[in-house]
């Protein structure tokens, strides 16, 4: 081969074996076989030869660029190599390893007491139903005794959903239920007596702090039939609390209070006689005889029918039983609380 080509190439080699990184080879490949590279500069003097020489100029041209493209294919090829080689190195995984595992979760602990709460209330022929958290201002209030001017509306801190308009008319006013109490009128505007029911549920009000929360649970019951007296509404919900707790160191009290749906009403407290609760007495629920209007309000004669309601909380019974002091707990989502539960 020419002198000059031979010097070329070994050029090339050396450049080429300097590049270290495959986009560079393009930088490489335009010094000899770009517009302005050296190989294509002496391709354009060919066109100055003729005859033999042009042609002999022309292969030796030929093998020397044949030469620079197949350095510049192997440089590119180990390269390619030694990234992979690199990359599978890095990557490296050891399948021996054991496996991480998927959690199998867990109920949360409300979930868990509200199952709890049906389980007892059922055994005992409760049934069990379900009403919306978006209710109507009536079932809420109206039917419960607390018409739009009633004092005891203030009570409860509500929010309000905007309500639809229909056919140009604003309809009824919404809120988001402040008690489960609407499922008394609900259910027994629907089931005939004997009515035998609690309603577990999501209630709302604009409340906040370490024993409120904005969104929190409560759970109904009642008891309407003939000759059903305040001495069953005693009986079940101690019975109830003794199950709950799986304690028999539970004292109950009736205290007097008011309800505008029950006459008369009172709050249910229990005590604990042993433990670190021992002695206090704890607000657990709301009750009462159902006050006629609320049984005429579902459809029945309050000559005839006569019961009961309650209606308590959930948080609390699950902070008692399970010996939590702030209610937030339950709805931080922090799995190094729920996972205690499940
Ligand atoms: N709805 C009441 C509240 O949320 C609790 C309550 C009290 C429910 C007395 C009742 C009842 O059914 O009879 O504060």
């Amino acid at each position: 081969m020419d002198a000059d080509l031979e010097s070329i190439v070994a050029r090339a080699r050396q450049q080429i074996a300097s590049v270290a990184e495959e986009a560079q080879l393009a930088d490489a490949k335009a010094a000899f076989l770009g517009k302005a590279g050296a190989l294509t500069g002496l391709m354009k003097s060919l066109g100055s030869l003729v005859g033999e020489a042009k042609a002999r100029r022309g292969q030796a041209l030929n093998h020397a660029k044949q030469q620079v493209e197949a350095l510049l294919n192997q440089r590119g090829a180990d390269l390619r190599q030694a990234q992979l080689e690199q990359k599978l190195a890095a990557e490296r995984i050891d399948v021996t390893l054991p496996g991480r595992g998927i959690g199998t979760g867990g109920l949360h602990p409300i979930t868990l007491t509200i199952a709890r709460i049906e389980e007892i209330f059922r055994s005992i022929g409760f049934d069990v139903a379900d009403g919306p958290e978006i209710e109507q201002d009536f079932y809420n209030f109206t039917a419960l005794n607390m018409p739009s001017d009633h004092p005891a509306r203030s009570m409860h801190d509500t929010f309000y959903v905007a309500a639809p308009v229909v056919e140009g008319q604003r309809a009824e006013p919404l809120v988001l239920r402040t008690h489960t109490s609407p499922m008394q009128i609900r259910y027994a505007r629907r089931n005939p007596p004997p009515i035998k029911v609690i309603a577990p549920g999501k209630t709302y009000r604009v409340d906040s702090d370490a024993t409120h929360s904005p969104m929190f649970h409560q759970f109904e019951g009642m008891w309407i039939d003939e000759d059903v007296s305040f001495a069953d509404l005693k009986s079940v919900y101690a019975d109830f609390l003794h199950q709950f707790f799986e304690r028999d160191d539970i004292e109950v009290r009736f205290r007097s209070s008011y309800f505008p749906f029950t006459e008369p009403s009172a709050e249910i407290d229990m005590r604990f006689s042993e433990g670190p609760l021992r002695g206090r007495w704890l607000e657990v629920s709301g009750s009462g005889q159902v006050h006629p209007n609320v049984v005429r309000n579902i459809g029945l004669d309050p000559e005839r029918y006569i019961g009961f309601a309650f209606g308590s909380g959930v948080e609390r019974l699950a902070m008692l039983r399970y010996g939590v002091d702030d209610l937030r707990l339950f709805f931080e989502n922090d799995l190094r609380f729920l996972r205690q539960f499940a």
